[in-house]
Parts: C-alpha cells; sequence; structure tokens
C-alpha cells in the first residue's frame, strides 16, 4: 500500500512515519506533500529519497491537480500530519475514509479553526484539565472532526509547563502515529 503525507511544518510525525515504513512489506511513503515551499518536512523527505510536492491555495482549492497527483501515484492512504489547510471536497470525496489526521489534544476538546501547535496546550493549561492527549481521526470537511480512531491520554500534573504537555503528546504522537496506520494499511490488505 502507499501513503502520502501532508505537512505543512517541520515534520517530527512524518519522520517517524518515514522510518516506521522504510523497511515495511506492508506499506511506503510513496509521497510528501506541503503547502510551505520553506516546510522542514521536505527535507526530511529528501533523506528518505522521498518525492516531494509543494501546491499553493489557488492549486489545491481551484484545480484538481493535487487529487490528479496522488491518483497517478495510486496513493491508498493520506495521512496529514501538521497539515494546517482544509482539506476541499474534490480531496474528501477521491479518498473516502481514506484521509486521516492527529491533533494534539483529546477531541473534541480544544480542536478546530486556529488550535494548533502552542495554542492547544495552553488552552489546557488555561481550562485546567486534569489530562490531556492525542487524537487521530478520520478526516471530513471541519477542522479536527470526523469520526475518532485512538486517543492516547496522559495526566497533566501540578507545574505542568506548556513545554511538559507539549513533550509528552509528541512522544504519545511519535510512538503512535505509526503504529495506527500500519493497522488501517493492515485492514486494507
Ligand atoms: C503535531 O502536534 C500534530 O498533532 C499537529 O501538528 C503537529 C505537527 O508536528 N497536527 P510535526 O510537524 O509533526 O513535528
Amino acid at each position: 500500500k502507499r501513503i502520502a503525507i501532508f505537512a505543512s511544518g517541520s515534520g517530527s510525525n512524518a519522520q517517524k512515519i518515514m522510518e516506521h515504513f522504510k523497511y515495511s512489506d506492508d506499506a511506503e511513503v510513496a509521497l510528501v506533500l506541503s503547502n510551505n515551499p520553506e516546510a522542514y518536512v521536505l527535507q526530511r523527505a529528501d533523506n528518505f529519497e522521498i518525492p516531494s510536492h509543494v501546491f499553493d491555495r489557488n492549486d489545491f482549492y481551484q484545480t484538481d491537480e493535487v487529487v490528479s497527483l496522488l491518483k497517478r501515484l495510486e496513493i491508498d492512504l493520506v495521512v496529514l500530519a501538521g497539515f494546517l489547510w482544509l482539506v476541499p471536497s474534490n480531496l474528501l470525496s477521491a479518498f473516502p475514509n481514506k484521509i486521516i489526521n492527529i491533533h494534539p489534544s483529546l477531541l473534541p476538546k480544544h480542536g478546530g479553526k486556529g488550535m494548533y501547535g502552542d495554542r492547544v496546550h495552553k488552552a489546557v493549561l488555561a481550562a485546567g484539565d486534569d489530562e490531556h492527549g492525542i487524537t487521530i481521526h478520520f478526516v471530513n470537511e471541519n477542522f479536527d472532526e470526523g469520526e475518532i480512531i485512538y486517543q492516547g491520554r496522559f495526566r497533566v500534573e501540578k507545574g505542568d509547563t506548556l513545554e511538559i504537555l507539549k513533550f509528552n503528546g509528541q512522544q504519545l504522537e511519535h510512538l503512535h502515529y505509526p503504529k495506527v496506520i500500519e493497522g488501517l494499511i493492515k485492514k486494507y490488505n
């Protein structure tokens, strides 16, 4: 099976996924896509000798370019990993139940437009939540909605800082995202 990863930034999750499937018999990362030509994820893709593609708003929302590329490369699963743009309906309908996302909170808490990065962890601290975590879910036409596939949680301790919450969340993401993807791929086989 063939995986495409969409990312807008650093791509530490993409890195873990590329590592995980590098020697897999079941799946490979066939393409990395980004809306941001400066995204470090593109360098990471290069390091794995995985092709990448950069697109702009017009390509993504006004044309079928991205969908055609994914179809041409026979992509089976689309993985969003720190991708900040809403997925347009032509892409959703071309890959029904085959697009997943990861979010650094226990959705439906602390999700939605503008809730990404440090803002999520700040919101958790401001709300005084006693637990926090990550969510992996199918993607629909709204930000951070769609059926939940997996949630990982941890306790928020008294005195925890934004950095601690971020670190704990990242550890969970890096551990579980590749495994959840592998689980889905096995179902498709
Ligand atoms: C992750 O926290 C993910 O949950 C969110 O964006 C972040 C991406 O980080 N959607 P990275 O680019 O994978 O390091």
